[in-house]
């Protein structure tokens, strides 16, 4: 692992993909900063995190092996990684929110950001930003989320959770490259929020409708079974789970 610790940079997602397009890069480098000055988060939103107290890193990995269509299993093996990382360490109630927030209980404590490296129409690389409340308490201005410090009253080491989590993410690369998919996808599926409940969901034109949370495709839309006992498929753009 070659690892690269910054006290403050913008992103390290930012970071890291520029230094990829300027040379070579080794798999599994990663990038880790204390602070983030304007840290990226899904759908164009900003990730923000007290500064020393939480877990940002992003680690660098190429996936030519992969077709684009398998682009999703990249998720759900940072997602799997993240947590069995925590489930080791105790961390209780933890859910995988489509598509790759964890939590514990009904509060965020995770989230990633897969970022692409494209040549030639292929997806050659892959960055994943991975920020974990580790130690921050306050979340006043973020509804649903908190810490592991919060749920567990225990201060961990950072790097020692960002090892745990490399090391996972290995294993589970390895069933990648071994074209694992049902594996992966069931045991992605085994630990889904809120699967088989009833949900609400909120469309592209902000109205409501209820589901059932029935698993993921192939190619990572989530399917939802309808009141109407239809089964349909949404990517990220279409819906947003509420509760
Ligand atoms: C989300 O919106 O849930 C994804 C958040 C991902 C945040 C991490 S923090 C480290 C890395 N660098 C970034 O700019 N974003 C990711």
């Amino acid at each position: 692992m070659n690892l690269i610790k910054l006290d403050a940079i913008d992103s390290t997602n930012r970071y890291l993909k520029e230094l990829s397009s300027e040379k070579d890069m080794e798999d599994y480098t990663i990038v880790v900063a204390d602070f983030q000055t304007d840290g990226r988060g899904q759908m164009g939103a900003n990730w923000v995190s007290e500064s020393g107290k939480n877990l940002m890193f992003s680690l660098f990995k190429q996936i030519g092996f992969l077709n684009n269509e398998e682009n999703f299993y990249v998720s759900i093996i940072a997602s799997l990684a993240v947590f069995k990382a925590l489930q080791q360490m105790n961390i209780p109630d933890l859910k995988i929110k489509w598509p790759n927030d964890i939590l514990s209980g009904n509060c965020k404590i995770c989230g990633i950001l897969v970022e692409t490296i494209i040549k030639k129409n292929k997806i050659k690389a892959v960055i994943i930003g991975i920020g974990l409340n580790v130690s921050q308490t306050d979340f006043e201005n973020v509804p649903n989320a908190s810490s592991l410090l919060n749920i567990t009253g225990t201060v961990y080491d950072k790097e020692e959770i960002l090892f745990k989590i490399s090391e996972y993410f290995r294993s589970y690369e390895s069933m990648l490259l071994n074209k694992k998919f049902n594996r992966l996808k069931e045991e992605y599926e085994q630990h889904l929020f809120r699967k088989d409940k009833p949900s609400t969901f909120k469309d592209k034109s902000e109205g409501l409708f209820m589901g059932f949370i029935k698993g993921i495709s192939g190619q990572g839309l989530l399917q939802v079974l309808l009141e109407d006992n239809i089964l349909q498929e949404f990517d990220l753009k279409e819906i947003k789970l509420l509760y």
